[in-house]
């Protein structure tokens, strides 16, 4: 099988480029948000791609993707791969779209190299792994896994108050979402190929990350509220000023993170919303929205009780309320043996330098490790660079990586 997989990448390439045109933002930047225009139109895109590598399409409730290669035995649970196309604003045309769409050229290899897989490959895109709209990622995944509840997302809003349901609806998706877990059993094995939005690979001059874990995310929104009132007329002491609360925790998350021990905690706030958001207006209202990761759950929850107890703290001493809406806390994953030495192989078969590795992003493949051994096969990105728009793999990383899950589907679907 080694010698016989021919990666098409120009084929690739092209297709990576049409899709980085569906997008809300100016080239190089993409933003595609989840159900909007933009979005419809990659997966419109990425079905007819499918249809024309002749895999057997669904879709679920929640408008996750399916297209699946029939193995032999059709009874057999499946082997899965698959990342996704949505992008945060101004973000990159590589996170997520090289799984999906170099999941496809994976088939399409091992088709022309006459492979024919025992347990049906199942290629996925996945609704929503970016947390943009609805304030939680890997949407898709986790009512896949069973960890969101059905009830949990349908309370869902987004920020102009516009429900899940509502919005999938629009997009034709008006399925009971308790459709959506996948049944014990359905999937043997899944990996997922993506870039690996840092630095190490490149560094050490490597082609291919073996992941054998995946960080543990957490988010939390908090809102400040205070009193408003006119810039120039409301005196120093008077103020009850919710922006400056939110400074201040934005600050005390910086600390919480780097105080931990632990070299792998990270803290950031992405997001501040003063309100009403007028210069010459004292913000009554402040939501700032934070993140929170580490590779172990131990000091990624005591940097979390930290800033929430310095959230609590700072809104005592300056006068002003607080709400806290914890939006994820998850642990980490471990990636299933079978699927990491299957990386190894393929990875030493093509003669492909490479190192097992954590990965520090999250990933659709952080819920999949809950329904089945999974794993992730990461290629180099210029710069460790990612969530920007002069994010990039070169099409001999991409080449390489899509590869290297050829053979590993090939293994692990015999
Ligand atoms: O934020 C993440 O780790 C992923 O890229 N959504
Ligand atoms: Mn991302
Ligand atoms: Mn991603």
């Amino acid at each position: 099988m080694t010698a016989a997989v021919k990666v098409d990448i120009a084929r690739l390439s092209a297709e990576l480029e049409e899709l980085a045109g569906f997008t809300d933002s100016p080239a190089p930047s993409v933003t595609r948000i989840l159900f909007t225009a933009t979005d419809r139109a990659a997966r419109e895109f990425f079905k007819q791609c499918c249809r024309e590598t002749g895999l057997l399409i669904r879709e679920d409730a929640v408008g996750n993707i399916f297209g699946r290669w029939v193995g032999s035995d059709p009874q057999a649970s499946a082997v899965g791969t698959g990342s996704h196309t949505d992008a945060i604003p101004n973000s990159g045309r590589y996170d997520g779209t090289v799984g999906v769409f170099g999941g496809l050229e994976a088939i399409r290899a091992l088709r022309a190299a006459g492979h024919q897989p025992r347990r049906s490959i199942e290629l996925l895109m996945f609704t929503a792994e970016e947390p943009t709209r609805y304030g939680i990622g890997c949407l898709g995944s986790r009512l896949l896994s069973g960890t969101l509840s059905p009830a949990a997302a349908t309370a869902l809003r987004d920020g102009s108050g516009t429900s899940l349901d509502e919005a999938r609806a629009e997009c034709g998706f008006r399925g009971d979402l308790a459709t959506v877990a996948l049944p014990a059993g359905y999937y043997e094995t899944f990996v997922e190929l993506h870039i690996e939005q840092g630095p190490l690979l490149e560094k050490e001059g490597l082609a291919i990350g073996i992941v054998e874990a995946i960080a543990a995310p957490a988010s939390m929104r908090v809102v400040f509220h205070g009193q408003g009132g006119h810039a120039g007329t409301v005196m120093m002491p008077d103020r009850r000023d919710a922006l400056l609360g939110a400074a201040e925790l934005a600050l005390a998350v910086d600390r919480a993170a780097r105080a931990t021990g632990s070299p792998s905690t990270v803290g950031t706030v992405g997001v501040m919303q003063p309100f009403p958001g007028a210069i010459n207006s004292i913000p009554s209202r402040c939501t700032i929205e934070i993140d929170v990761r580490d590779t172990a759950l131990e000091p990624r929850d005591a940097a979390v009780e930290e800033i929430l107890s310095g959230a609590r703290a700072i809104a005592e001493r300056r006068g002003l309320t607080v709400g806290i809406q914890m939006l994820n806390a998850d642990p980490p994953a471990t990636c299933g043996t079978a699927v990491v030495e299957a990386v190894a192989r393929a990875s030493a078969q093509l003669g492909i330098p490479s190192r097992r590795m954590v990965s520090r992003a999250y990933h659709d493949s952080l819920f999949m490790a809950r329904v089945c051994p999974t794993g992730m096969i990461f290629i180099p990105c210029r710069d460790g660079v990612s969530h920007r728009p002069d994010e990039y793999s070169s099409p001999e990383e991409i080449r390489r990586g899509v590869e290297v899950l050829a053979l590993t589907l090939a293994e692990l679907s015999e």
